[in-house]
């Protein structure tokens, strides 16, 4: 799209960005976003929970606080009973409530695939917000929900997985970034983004192109849902997650002897849903940030740092 030229769209020019961000006076602007998906569980209320905890993330990423949100909903009105659809809002309400999010409306259309989000409207201190361009090397990149969403899910629609099996990652799907966000904000991060549909990959290499920086990441300190590796070893790995992979490999600056890294590099591109936060932090504040992290009730788990080059690649090892 032809990129605007409005002073108050203050983010217009970060392609990549997490939420709209616009000025209404010099210590308040709008943040916007929309999201909305189809089913990641047969489950209508647990749907509904994890679309809306997905669609409030981008706001949470900014350090920005949500204020108001729209239902989106389509659904086949004549072939799943209305109830279902209930559920979906029921459960998308629950999460509102929990954020302290009012619902102020919302639009329905009759469709043949269910899908369920919301278009959120929050507010953020422009001189306070965080980015996903102000990562400075040195800094360590701190993840605060396990990986392996999308690996999960298909392993769950595939049968490999039962419902209880997948239970821990759908209440970590389901669970708000609203503490991570108020504890990053309080620890003073450099930049954040929240992880979703081009995995850790591409949402830290984003983050390092708008930095213009590099990164590390030690493979064996990232976290993974139960089964997540025994899963993606049977190759229940989305078309997503192999996609993106194929994209951001060139970003990546891996040993291709090490044959156990290669298979492993899959997790590091799954597509996720509702992700947790990426937080760079600087070195004197990741105390700081990890007991903060603990106050809110929300892991922390340090993945690897911010270099100084190569400008948006990746080292894995
Ligand atoms: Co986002
Ligand atoms: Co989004």
């Amino acid at each position: 799209m032809p990129s605007s030229d409005d002073p108050n769209f203050i983010n217009r020019d970060q392609h990549f960005a997490d939420a709209g961000i616009y000025r209404i006076a010099d210590d308040l602007a709008l943040v916007q976003t929309v999201d909305y998906f189809t089913p990641v569980s047969d489950d209508p209320y647990l749907f509904g929970q994890i679309a809306v905890a997905n669609a409030l993330s981008d706001v949470y990423a900014v350090g920005g606080k949500p204020l108001t949100a729209m239902n989106i909903i389509c659904f086949p009105c004549h072939k799943l009973p209305l109830e279902d659809m209930e559920a979906i809002l029921q459960g998308g309400l629950s999460k509102m409530q929990e954020a302290n999010v009012t619902l102020v409306g919302g639009h329905s259309v009759d469709d043949p695939e269910p899908k369920y989000g919301l278009s959120v409207t929050g507010v953020v201190n422009p001189q306070k917000m965080i980015t996903g361009s102000g990562a400075k090397p040195g800094d360590y990149l701190v993840l605060t929900k396990p990986l392996g969403t999308g690996i999960i899910v298909t392993a769950l629609k595939g049968e490999f997985l039962s419902p209880q099996e997948a239970s821990e990652t759908f209440q970590g799907m389901a669970k708000l970034n609203a503490g991570a966000s108020r504890a990053m904000v309080r620890a003073g991060a450099s930049a954040c983004t929240d992880v979703s549909g081009f995995g850790l990959v591409g949402h830290l290499q984003e983050m390092l192109i708008s930095s213009k920086a590099g990164a590390r990441i030690k493979m064996k300190n990232l976290p993974l849902y139960r089964r997540v590796s025994e899963m993606a070893e049977q190759g229940l790995v989305p078309g997503g997650s192999y996609r993106n992979l194929e994209y951001y490999k060139k970003d990546l600056i891996v040993n291709t002897e090490d044959s156990e890294l290669q298979e492993q590099l899959v997790l590091l591109a799954d597509a996720q849903t509702s992700g947790g936060l990426l937080i760079s932090i600087s070195p004197a504040r990741l105390e700081q940030l990890l007991a903060e992290l603990h106050k809110e009730g929300s892991q922390g788990y340090v993945v690897g740092e911010v270099t100084s080059g190569p400008k948006g690649k990746i080292t894995i090892n």
